[in-house]
């Protein structure tokens, strides 16, 4: 089990990979914890472990780094390969293929953080987030009428800025070659870090109290965006959908190729909604494992 790591999602991956390790001990795997660091590449050819299951978000984990590493290694591992990995945590990338893909995507634009702050890129409402981070670290919304954002010192020099689309938030996972139900994520304010791991931070409704016509287009995205990519094994694709608008109003924001595991994560309700364990999903993507 690959967890922790070296991202700004390190705590997400050590609850994703914990959950993991004890439904699959549950289920009758030996499990082994591997806490990511810079020796990994070495510990994993001492261990050397039937299957790597990949609980890592964020870089080096959900980039293609440790898929690399892997297939270098020779052993067979969860989730997306090296290629696919490395275009879902590019967002900008990603929304090429997806609109190659005819799959509606905001519009949107990369620029230097200094442009960012000194004038408005494009007319508010608009939202500026890193390129390649997850777990909407670092995400600034920009509403009418205020002024160009002041960023933080961590932020990226390059950084995506989107049109902010008003309405509801959806998401869908793909297991293999199947979408699953739509969720709707119901939040106070913005779906941040706070509202995606603390316990009660948002409600999940899903199957989504939704028109079939919006459940069905968002479902065909979310299958199209992982063939797109290339994806394998588990994916989520996260939606805005401005309801105002009917099925013109649906936007693919982007696709996670390592989606959460915590207890409070979106694929694991789905993939009960379907019928699938936690504990079936887990052994479910170890069985898939390939390299
Ligand atoms: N980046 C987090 C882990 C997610 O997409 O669920
Ligand atoms: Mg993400």
């Amino acid at each position: 089990m690959l967890l922790g790591g070296l991202s700004a999602e390190r705590e997400v991956s050590l609850s994703s990979g914990r959950e993991c390790a004890r439904a699959l001990r549950e289920a009758g795997y030996e499990v082994v914890e591997v806490d990511a660091g810079r020796d990994l590449a070495h510990r994993l050819a001492e261990i050397r472990p039937d299957v790597c299951f990949n609980a890592l978000h964020g870089r080096w984990g959900e980039d293609g780094c440790v898929q690399g590493m892997l297939e270098w290694l020779g052993i067979p591992y969860t989730h997306s390969g090296v290629l696919a990995s490395a275009l879902a945590i590019d967002k900008a990338r990603a929304k090429q293929a997806f609109a190659a893909a005819g799959i509606p995507v905001p519009h949107s634009l990369l620029a230097h953080r200094d442009e960012i702050e000194a004038r408005h890129i494009m007319p508010p409402p608009y939202v500026v987030k890193p390129n390649d981070e997850g777990s909407s670290v670092g995400i600034h919304i920009v509403h009418e009428g205020s002024a160009p954002p002041v960023l933080g010192p961590d932020m990226p020099q390059t950084l995506m800025v989107e049109q902010y689309v008003p309405g509801r938030e959806l998401t869908v996972s793909v297991l293999g070659d199947r979408a699953t139900c739509v969720t709707e994520i119901h939040t106070e304010g913005w779906y941040d870090y706070h509202a995606k791991y603390a316990p009660g931070g948002s409600r999940h409704t899903c199957p989504a109290r939704i028109p079939d016509e919006i459940a069905e287009a968002a479902r065909d995205y979310a299958l199209r965006a992982h063939m797109a990519l290339g994806c394998r094994g588990l994916s989520r694709s996260d939606f805005r959908w401005d309801d105002s608008r009917g099925v013109d109003g649906l936007y693919i924001l982007e696709i996670n190729t390592q989606p959460g595991m915590t207890p409070t994560s979106l694929s694991p309700e789905q993939a009960a909604v379907e019928g699938m364990s936690f504990a079936d999903l887990c052994a479910w993507l170890v069985e898939d494992a390939s390299c």
